[in-house]
């Protein structure tokens, strides 16, 4: 490992749209505000433990504050103890945390997302490893999903003195307020969504999660340096000081050996989708497996952190996929499937798998489908731009060797 760049990093423009704006306040780190007044809950005498019944289950009826909102693993149980909210009724986020969206995102079966950050005022991000950054203690991560325009999850991992820990909030139908769920829940297909939408349960977030040296998937240098990343970026973390050791560039690359767009849209696509699984870090539940489908900050800078390179085919993504024969044989001909047949996406297990999903009402299975877990309806757009990629690679790569 190495310490990259030094105080003579570029700086590209950054596009910071307004509402996302929002400067790191030197207010105090956590504390939470309690929920206002008008939430139309008791909160003059809560009893000591009347968020728990006698089985020890939440009783969401009972009343509650934020200094009395802790579950035994130290989350609070509501999400507007969170410090996401400086007024949970009107959903206006405190002013010390900022929204950010990656440039490279996880299909959720058509949800909407909005995703904000918390860093404790005067620390800064450990990214002496570019590619594994170590954040310090008190910062927080928040993943909002909607469906058909109406809050429906929101998910939390923050770094505490102790550790990671992570919960997700179920909101509740007035999206006046959003319980911890730890169980997960199956929402039945509706008129407008013809899939289940599936809650995780609270442990299936670290089958993904666990997949990186932190429990963070999409803030890093790679998702904040490509192109379309907004709000908190690579440049402005860098900018703001935010980062112990700034990269050679804050303007990420993919290489685009086409010239199309197609190479840098398809592996990015496998970064945010399966990279975290599909790693070679020892706690991936994917490390096992031949395709390393995680896109390296280190690769996009060069070996030495100077000059980008200029052809993907040195990129661990495409070297362990294209013209590589996977494990799985196909059970028509015997032979192992290829992970990436250029040309032939239908005869490419990785555009097979992505592009599937179990029959509805059966649970996700690996046999079938890419993601494993939790998803069951196919991001179409993203497994067109596999697709579109492995077609266009034959006029590059005609005949595998
Ligand atoms: C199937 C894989 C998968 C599962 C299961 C999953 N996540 Fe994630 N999650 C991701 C990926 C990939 C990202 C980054 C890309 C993005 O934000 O779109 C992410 C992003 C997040 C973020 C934003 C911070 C970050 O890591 O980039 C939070 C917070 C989060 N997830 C919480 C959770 C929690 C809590 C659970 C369990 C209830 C969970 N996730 C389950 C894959 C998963
Ligand atoms: C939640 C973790 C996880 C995610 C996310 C994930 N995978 Fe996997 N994948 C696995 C595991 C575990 C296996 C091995 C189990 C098996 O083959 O049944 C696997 C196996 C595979 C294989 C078979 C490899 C071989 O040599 O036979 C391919 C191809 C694959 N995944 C592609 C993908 C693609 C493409 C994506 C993203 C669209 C993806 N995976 C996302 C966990 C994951």
């Amino acid at each position: 490992m190495f310490v990259r760049g030094g105080p003579s990093h570029r700086l590209g423009a950054v596009l910071v749209p307004m509402s996302l704006a929002l400067a790191w306040t030197a207010c105090s780190d956590g504390e939470a505000a309690a929920p206002a007044a008008d939430a139309g809950r008791d909160v003059a005498q809560p009893p000591e433990d009347a968020s728990v019944d006698a089985e020890g289950s939440p009783d969401s009826s009972a009343p509650w504050t934020c200094a009395t909102d802790d579950d035994p693993d130290g989350s609070k149980r509501h999400l507007e103890c969170t410090g996401l909210y400086a007024d949970a009724a009107s959903k206006v986020v405190a002013p010390d945390v900022r929204a950010y969206r990656p440039a490279l995102e996880f299909w959720s079966d058509g949800a909407a997302k909005q995703r904000w950050i918390h860093l404790p005022p005067g620390t800064t991000i450990d990214a002496s490893d570019v590619d594994e950054w170590v954040f310090p203690a008190g910062t927080k991560l928040w993943k909002e999903f909607s469906l058909e325009g109406r809050r429906v999850e929101t998910r939390l991992y923050e770094k505490t003195a102790a550790g990671w820990r992570h919960a997700v909030y179920r909101w509740n139908a007035a999206e006046t307020s959003a319980e911890r769920l730890e169980t997960g829940e199956k929402l039945p297909p509706t008129g407008a969504r013809s899939t289940t939408y599936e809650i995780p349960d609270a442990t299936q977030c670290k089958t993904c999660h666990d997949g990186r040296k932190e429990p963070v998937l999409g803030f890093d240098a790679v998702g904040l340096g490509l192109p379309g990343a907004e709000g908190v970026t690579l440049g402005s973390l860098a900018k703001e000081g935010r980062l112990n050791a700034a990269p050679a560039t804050t303007d990420l690359v993919v290489p685009d050996d086409l010239g199309d767009g197609t190479g840098p849209s398809a592996l990015g696509f496998l970064h945010a989708n399966c990279g975290g699984c599909h790693n070679d870090n020892a706690a991936a539940v994917a490390s096992y497996t031949k395709p390393k489908l995680l896109l390296h900050a280190s690769e996009l800078l060069g070996e030495d952190g100077g000059a980008a390179p200029t052809s993907y085919k040195g990129l661990r993504a495409y070297a362990t996929t294209v013209c590589k024969a996977a494990n799985r044989t196909d059970p028509d001909g015997g032979a192992p499937y290829a992970l990436v047949q250029p040309g032939a996406p239908t005869a490419s297990l990785v555009a097979i798998l992505a592009g599937q999903r179990v029959a509805e009402g059966k649970e996700p299975s690996s046999g079938v489908q890419m993601p494993p877990i939790v998803t069951r309806a196919v991001d179409g757009a993203g497994h067109a731009k596999l697709t579109s990629w492995i077609s266009a690679l034959a006029a590059i790569q005609p005949t595998c060797p």
